[in-house]
């Protein structure tokens, strides 16, 4: 019984914030087996700059791998999933990280997406992700299609910005209203200001102090336009 008030109590302090720091440190603090869901898009290890010169914290090097994904696997609950995003050229440290962490995966997601990010040997038009079993999660009423597609998000507060859309479909089909959604690499905050306006919690983090401020400043503004909505 005590143990079950702490553990809800430092639930609580870490709900509903976007945390400034290295997401390892993070989630060491954090209850074991305390989130619904985790959906995130770690940097993809491919040292990427846009056209603008932004780039990405931990993009070229892998050394926080595996100790994140370890954490990650520990702070799920038991029989969940976590869809996790991925950069094809380095799918073997991914998947590594993964099984060893101890996720099995269940399903792969192609998001389409009507532009190319890149043109060479082909035109580079979807990113993908995986779904990840921790356990044995209990399958959807209505599962989802595995290929998505993605509108441009425009990019404006982070160089990847995953669109806000394409994230709340997957927090639906993965989680009930009112359940903790995790972002370990939140960047701008998609994934938090997805599972805000779908009536879930969230727990961020970010290290980056620019994209860690303009994401606090996004979920102050979405956190204002809910608030709002529930008056009205
Ligand atoms: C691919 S971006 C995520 C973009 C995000 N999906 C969005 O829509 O804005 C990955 C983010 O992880 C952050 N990051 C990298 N390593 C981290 C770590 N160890 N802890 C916390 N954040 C980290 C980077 O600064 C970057 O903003």
């Amino acid at each position: 019984m005590a143990t079950t008030a702490i553990h809800t109590e430092q639930q609580i302090s870490f709900t509903n914030r976007i945390h400034h720091g290295d997401c390892i440190e993070i989630m060491k603090q954090m209850p074991a087996n305390s989130v619904d869901f985790i959906l995130t898009d770690p940097p993809y290890l491919v040292n990427y700059r846009d056209r603008t010169g932004r780039t990405i914290h931990n993009d070229v090097d892998e050394s926080w791998l595996k100790p994140a994904m370890a954490q990650a696997y520990r702070v799920l609950k038991q029989d969940r999933v976590a869809v996790m995003f991925y950069g094809w050229t380095k799918i073997d440290r991914f998947f590594d990280a993964w099984i060893s962490a101890g996720f099995q995966p269940v399903g792969h997601i192609v998001f389409r997406k009507s532009y190319s990010s890149k043109s060479r040997f082909l035109r580079y038009q979807h990113e993908q992700a995986f779904l990840l079993a921790k356990g044995r999660p209990p399958l959807p009423k209505q599962p989802l299609g595995d290929v998505m597609d993605m509108p441009y998000s425009g990019n404006k507060l982070h160089p990847t910005q995953k669109p806000v859309q394409a994230l709340a479909q997957l927090i639906r089909s993965f989680t009930l209203q009112g359940e903790t959604v995790l972002d370990p690499f939140a960047g701008s905050g998609s994934t938090c200001a997805a599972a805000l306006l779908t009536n879930r919690k969230y727990i961020g983090a970010e290290m980056d102090d620019i994209y860690f401020q303009l994401a606090a400043e996004r979920m102050q503004r979405i956190q204002q336009r809910v608030a709002a909505r529930r008056l009205s």
